[in-house]
């Protein structure tokens, strides 16, 4: 078999891909509108299942963002949760509980969090209900009835946005924990139907807090992938 030679698509690919991070401290300043709307179309190539494009985006900024963080907020402290997509910490097979307790570990430790404070937590929550103090947030909702094939299609979607937001120099955090309160979403924003998939903040990092320093590590490929000749 032939050995590859890197071409200038590969040496973007990786770069882009593998330089994209979770990030949870941002600047306050907004995305030009332009930007915005070049990083939108380009998530819109994403692929879905016949080309359906079962995705329906909500973008908040200015005060529809803090009307909606506010409304976050009071949702929470009255414990008022609303989840579309059924959570249980049961989903999760050993070995993938096993990586979600390393990357928590790194976490709340690069954030001086130890794993008894829970009002340092607890405050940490509000703090990414606040999007993490980015000037901006997506939501991704699953439209029609095809439940797992659907949110599939559109999590392929969120893939391509995060890429997207990459590649024009946007910073970004997927937050399943703003899927927790749907109804607050879709109230505050007038949205009939549809299923809350994920909630995407986004804006420029504040390259200066230690949390955009953490990174995190993947499984060997040979530990999630087959190869069958
Ligand atoms: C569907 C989904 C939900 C996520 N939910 C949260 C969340 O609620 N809060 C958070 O801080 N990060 C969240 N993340 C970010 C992950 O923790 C992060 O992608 C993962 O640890 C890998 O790190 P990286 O994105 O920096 O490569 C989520 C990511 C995905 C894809």
């Amino acid at each position: 078999m032939s050995k590859f030679v890197p071409t200038e698509m590969s040496g973007c690919a990786e770069k882009l891909i593998r330089g994209r991070h979770a990030t949870r401290a941002f600047r306050p300043e907004a995305v030009p509108e332009d930007t915005m709307h070049r990083i939108f179309s380009l998530a819109g190539a994403a692929p879905s299942n016949s080309n359906a494009q079962p995705w329906q985006v909500q973008v908040v900024s200015g005060a529809t963002r803090q009307r909606l963080t506010d409304a976050l907020q009071t949702a929470h402290a009255g414990r008022r949760t609303s989840v579309d997509f059924p959570y249980s910490e049961g989903m999760y097979a050993q070995v993938h509980q096993a990586r979600r307790a390393a990357f928590g570990a790194e976490l709340y430790g690069a954030l001086g969090i130890g794993p008894d404070d829970h009002a340092a937590r607890a405050a940490y929550d509000l703090e990414s209900l606040r999007f993490y103090g980015a000037p901006h947030a997506a939501f991704l909702f699953v439209h029609g009835d095809g439940e797992v094939r659907l949110a599939a299609d559109v999590g392929a979607y969120m893939q391509t946005l995060l890429l997207a937001m990459t590649t024009y120099g946007v910073d970004s955090c997927p937050q399943g924990l703003l899927s927790f309160y749907s109804d607050t979403v879709r109230t505050e924003l007038g949205v009939n139907g549809g299923k809350l998939l994920v909630g995407i903040s986004f804006g420029y990092a504040d390259e200066a807090a230690p949390v955009n320093r953490v990174r995190t590590e993947r499984a060997p490929v040979e530990s999630t992938t087959a190869f069958h000749y």
